[in-house]
This record gives structure tokens, sequence and C-alpha cells, in this order.
């Protein structure tokens, strides 16, 4: 039986990938550097490698030992919009080196499917919503275009050594796995959802509310959630639509439904019954107004339904992991 590895497998979105593998009866292998990953959040029903994804002779040893892996899932990326607008060569360096030395590897190896997590953050400023995989990409941030030549690199990547990819392009990604046994745990975290649930956990004092002078109805960044199971079983279907013999593609992954900051603040406090002190601060660089998903693509063309599509559900699961952990891993570490 053919095994599947993923790189960045320790991460908030790998390690769901994980899970929702091994659930599935996936022979697993995961890699991660444990740079932002954690040990812990990775299934023991994983087998688990700590390196790094640019490491050549590293990764080769991860192939060799695991002949029979057909398909890599990538998750090994540095992923923060305000952090890449003041370190920009951290994310080139990370992101597009490290896909870079990946796929030299693949290419020596023979392994010929790549599921990717691209990013909304490819788009930049649409001209309109919701956003289709057609539209131009044009992003207005280092991290958005890390992606996108990351993206622009498989395709040549798969023109002259015919290693095949789907490109799947999240939207904003919240919750946890409905049990409350693995999470989101960034350090230090940057998120909406986390960072609400930190203050009605006590934890931090305030959420300070970035900008209330966009262009959208209530001044507040617009923003499309989905739940990681929802994108973790995307993969799956990506995964299993590559090992058919489909051709490259990108997707679109987001729930469809725009929801603003501050309609994300009511929806926390109705879920946690916390009153969640929140003030409005200036702008964050680099995030643009309104991101809301066309995701009939997927849907129609990999048969993806994502079960998480109501706000209040996802913050749910997203609670049931930040107050049983209230600091993360580290508890469990
Ligand atoms: N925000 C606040 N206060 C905070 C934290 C965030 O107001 O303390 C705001 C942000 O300004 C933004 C929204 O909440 O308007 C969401 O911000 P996040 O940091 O949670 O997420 P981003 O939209 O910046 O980025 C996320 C991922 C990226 C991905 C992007 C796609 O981190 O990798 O979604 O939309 F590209």
């Amino acid at each position: 039986m053919a095994s599947v590895l993923v790189v960045g497998g320790a991460g908030y979105i790998g390690s769901h990938m994980v899970d929702r593998l091994i659930e599935n009866g996936e022979n697993t292998v995961v890699v991660d550097n444990l740079s932002t990953g954690h040990r812990a959040a990775v299934s023991d029903k994983a087998k688990f490698y700590e390196g790094d994804v640019a490491d050549k002779d590293f990764m080769r040893n991860v192939f060799k030992e695991n002949p029979d892996i057909d398909t890599v899932i990538h998750f090994a990326a540095y992923s923060l919009v305000g952090e890449s607008m003041h370190k920009p060569l951290k994310y080139f360096d990370n992101n597009v080196a490290g896909l870079v030395k990946l796929l030299e590897v693949m290419k020596e190896v023979g392994v010929k499917n790549l599921v990717f997590s691209s990013s909304a953050a490819t788009y930049g400023i649409p001209d309109h919503m919701p956003i289709k995989e057609s539209d131009p990409q044009n992003p207005i941030n280092p991290y958005g275009e890390s992606k996108l030549m990351m993206e622009k690199i498989m395709k040549w990547a798969d023109e002259a050594y015919g290693i095949k990819y789907v490109a799947l392009r999240y939207f904003n990604v919240a919750g946890a796995k409905p049990d409350g046994s693995i999470g989101e745990d960034h350090g230090p975290e940057t998120h909406l959802v986390p960072i609400i649930l930190q203050v009605a956990l006590g934890e931090r004092e305030k959420l300070q509310i970035y900008g209330d002078d966009y262009n959208t109805p209530d001044g507040t960044n617009i923003r499309d959630y989905v739940h990681p199971y929802d994108l973790a079983d995307a993969h799956i279907l990506a995964m299993n639509y590559l090992r058919e013999g489909n051709p490259s593609d990108a997707f679109n992954l987001g729930s469809s439904t725009g929801f603003s900051n501050l309609e994300m603040l009511k929806a926390a406090r109705e879920v946690t019954g916390k009153e969640i002190p929140a003030e409005i601060a200036g702008r964050r660089g680099g995030d643009p107004d309104s991101l809301v998903a066309a995701s009939d693509k997927a849907r129609k063309v990999l048969g993806w339904e994502p079960k998480y599509d109501d706000v209040h559900s996802l913050i749910e699961t997203a609670w049931a992991w930040h107050s049983k952990h209230p600091h993360g891993f580290e508890d469990r570490d």
C-alpha cells in the first residue's frame, strides 16, 4: 500500500491533516523541523522525522526508508502575513527555496504527486467577491508572493519533470479537532480566533481590532473561515485526484461566507458566554479589506463538502481546544 508524506505535519493545519489521514487508514510519514510545530501535535500512529525539508540528504533518507511514498502533502512554510511585511527574505528563503529543494529530491526519487497549501493571500486585493481561481493573482504581502512563486515553480516542475500538483488556496483557517485534543498554538499568537479565545480565558487583557475604516459594512476586515478538518478532507480528495492520474490544478477552499472581525467577536462572545473586552486599534500592514472564496470548483471537481460551514460550530471546536489547553501544547510536552 502506498504511503503519504506530510511535510510540516506538526503545525496547526498539518497536525489535523495527519490525524485525518490516520483515520482514513493511510500509511503516514511526517517531516517537521519543529521550528513552529509541536511534536505532541503529531499522532503516535504516524512515522515522525525531525528535520528540514530544505536538507536534501535528510529528505533523501526519508524517501529511502519509506520507498512506498507516492504523494507529498506540503505544509512546511511560514505563514504570517504581518511578519512577512517586516521579514520578506525569511519567507522567500524558507518557503520558496524549501520547495525547490523538495522538488529536486522528489524528481530524483520519482515521486510525482504533490498537494500544496497555497493561500488566498496570492490574490492580493480582489476587484470582486467571491474570488474565483481564474481571478488575477497580485499579492500585497511577501507571504502571498512566496505562495504565488511556489505555485509557479510547481507549474514549471510539472512541465519539465511531470510532477503533478494540486494547489489548495485556503482562506482563513480556524477551529480544532472537536474533542479538543489538538488545536492552534503559535508562539507568539497573531491570529484572530485564538487571540479572541485567549481573551475569553483571561490569558490576555483585551482584543485589539486592527482598523475599522476598511471598505466593508462595519469597517473591519471580512474573512472567510474554514475548519482544518474540512481542509484535510479536501487534501485527501486532492491526493486521490492525483493518484487517479488527473492533471495539475488549483482550487479555492473557503466556506463562501464572509465574516467581519466584529462579527467574529460577537460569535465568540455567544459561544463562550464571556464578555471578551475589545478595542479598535490602528491598521496592520498587508491586510486586504475582504477575502471571500468561491469554492464551487473544489465542490464540483473534487467532490468537497465542507461540514463546518457555520462559524459558531467552528468557534465551538476552537473553544474546546483553548479551554482544555490554555497554554497550548506546552502543558503536554
Ligand atoms: N486581527 C485583529 N486583531 C488581532 C489579530 C487579527 O483585528 O489581534 C484581524 C486582522 O487584521 C485580519 C483578521 O483579524 O483582519 C484575520 O487576521 P489573522 O491574522 O487571523 O489572519 P490573516 O487574514 O492575516 O491571514 C490568514 C493566514 C494566512 C492566509 C490568510 C488568507 O494567517 O496564512 O489568512 O486569508 F494567507
